[in-house]
């Protein structure tokens, strides 16, 4: 359905503007879900003119573009000419003013009917400030829809992110407040509620009694490139875990909704998580490990102290691993392994769900000596892979009664993926709607500081000794040792 609504980005001259947000709402309009009723108004410090912000916009879709001759198509201008840029200092509440009359006179022009979505696509210390504003200088429209999009991180643990909350709770609503986490958009995580609710045979499986452990992992290949500033404040247990991951566990542990809505699928989320188990300082220590990458084997790519912007002895971590364990009655004591890091082996995001042993193996008598019946594994590929792996054991198709395993898979083809909605145009079109299903609620944030602050703490008390694994592997040791204590082992392993 066409949504008519004024954008106002906070951050406009930023990268996630650039690359995210304009070429997403280039294919929103592409789409028509925006069309002649509606706007932007850009603003950040930079000076930048009118015909500027449009060349700006124009060059963000084409570098995004699969369509080369984008740039120059009409439809490309056209989308561009509705955008203004307003040069403006947060902090100054005289342009705030200079803001909302601008909004006034767009939201005439284009008919927006007093709709408007504010994007803070700045640094999180300035949220507080500019809510303050929307607020004190009455951009905030009494008829018509506000809604406040922001980015992550969402402070730093349990007591920023209540004051950031707190403030920003002063001047929106908990309805008009959507928090990305973009891994909500993500195609191949909304597809977790279909897979484990859609299907009796998975549902009927989904417990304890079946499920032996559940293995997560968010694998990158680069290194921390050009963000070591903001990774030398953050560490990928705040970067990865207490967003992206628990977000995961919360799907892959909540009991079913009664309907697929964002209410029903907030609570179920809310829940997932408070029967996280919150450890103690020493239960932290020995189910939780931390790595920072050094050099490669073949010394070509630097280690993370040495790369540019980062401490010559940071303590920052590169990599956690990590066993989870929930409370809830149907899934209570599976493990569940995470596990991130970057400069890994290989690039991927999977999801490994191991299910248990037959109880009796019968093959036994009559199989080669050597056969045995491996664990069913369902694996479900987020990122770059899109798609479905399911391992079974059937005969060996010898003479002799053995078992061999074999697997099902399915992989969304690279036209299917290109059809896929990238996620910040799924999130943004949700937040056009109105549909906070895919947006983090804040119990559900400040439970997972809850769960996070307690590692963080214990890693803070202790100093660590970095670097500890090699880049393009798999992690420290420590990783391996966590599951071999339990007698089990990585299924992801390209290592191996
Ligand atoms: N980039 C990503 O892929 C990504 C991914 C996930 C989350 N995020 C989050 O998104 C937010 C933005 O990230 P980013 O990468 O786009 O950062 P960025 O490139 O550094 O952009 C920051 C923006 O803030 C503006 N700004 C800074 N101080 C200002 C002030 N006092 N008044 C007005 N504008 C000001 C800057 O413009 P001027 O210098 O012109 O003022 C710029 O447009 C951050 O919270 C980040 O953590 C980013």
């Amino acid at each position: 359905m066409t949504q008519q609504a004024l954008f106002i980005i906070f951050g406009g001259t930023g990268d996630l503007a650039y690359r995210k947000l304009y070429p997403s709402l280039f294919r929103l309009y592409e789409k028509g879900y925006l069309k002649d009723n509606f706007a932007v108004i850009g603003t950040a410090r930079r000076p930048w003119t009118n015909d500027h912000y449009h060349e700006v916009v124009m060059n963000a879709i084409a570098d995004d573009g699969h369509e080369a001759d984008r740039t120059n198509s009409e439809l490309v201008r056209k989308f561009a000419s509705h955008f203004y840029y307003q040069s403006h200092n947060v902090n100054d509440t005289e342009h705030y003013v200079a803001l909302r009359k601008l909004a006034d006179k767009l939201d005439e022009k284009y008919e927006l009917k007093g709709n408007r979505i504010y994007y803070l696509a700045m640094a999180p210390r300035f949220f507080g400030t500019i809510a303050a504003h929307l607020k004190s200088e009455k951009l905030i429209t009494d008829h018509g829809f506000n809604r406040l999009i922001i980015e992550k991180p969402f402070g730093r643990d349990l007591k920023t992110a209540k004051e950031l909350n707190d403030a920003i709770s002063a001047a929106f609503s908990e309805d008009q407040i959507y928090r990305i986490d973009h891994y909500l958009g993500k195609e191949a995580i909304q597809s977790i509620a279909a897979l484990r609710f859609g299907n009796q045979v998975i549902a009927s499986l989904w417990n304890k009694e079946h499920i032996d452990n559940i293995q997560i992992t968010l694998a990158e290949s680069l290194g921390v490139e050009e963000r070591a500033g903001y990774y030398e404040t953050a560490g990928a247990l705040r970067d990865m875990v207490q967003n992206h991951i628990l977000q995961i566990i919360s799907l892959l542990t909540m009991e079913r909704p009664r309907a697929y809505t964002a209410g029903e699928l907030r609570d179920r989320k809310v829940e997932a998580l408070q029967n996280i188990k919150i450890y103690s300082e020493e239960e932290a220590r020995q189910n939780f490990v931390r790595g920072q990458y050094g050099e490669d084997a073949d010394q070509e790519q630097q280690a993370y102290r040495n790369e540019e912007g980062t401490d010559a002895q940071s303590q920052i971590e590169t990599f956690v691993a990590g066993k989870l364990v929930t409370t809830n009655e149907s899934l209570a004591g599976v493990p569940i392994y995470v596990r991130t890091g970057k400069r890994l082996a290989q690039k991927s995001t999977q999801i490994n769900v191991v299910f248990k042993n037959v109880d009796q193996n019968i093959f036994k008598s009559v199989a080669d000596a050597d056969a045995k019946l491996l664990q069913n594994v369902l694996t479900l590929y987020i990122e770059p892979d899109q798609g479905y792996r399911f391992d079974l054991n059937v005969k060996n198709g010898n003479q002799s009664y053995g078992t061999m395993p074999i697997h099902l898979e399915y992989h969304k083809s690279a036209a299917e993926k290109a059809k896929v909605p990238e996620a910040y145009e799924k999130l943004i079109h949700d937040a056009l709607d109105g549909n906070r299903t895919n947006f983090a609620h804040w119990h559900e944030v400040a439970q997972a500081w809850r769960i996070v602050d307690v590692i963080r703490q214990t890693w803070d008390s202790e100093e660590a000794e970095f670097p500890n694994y090699v880049s393009g592997t798999m992690g420290p040791q420590a990783a391996n040792e966590l599951l071999a204590r339990d007698h089990r082992t990585w299924v992801y392993n390209p290592n191996r």
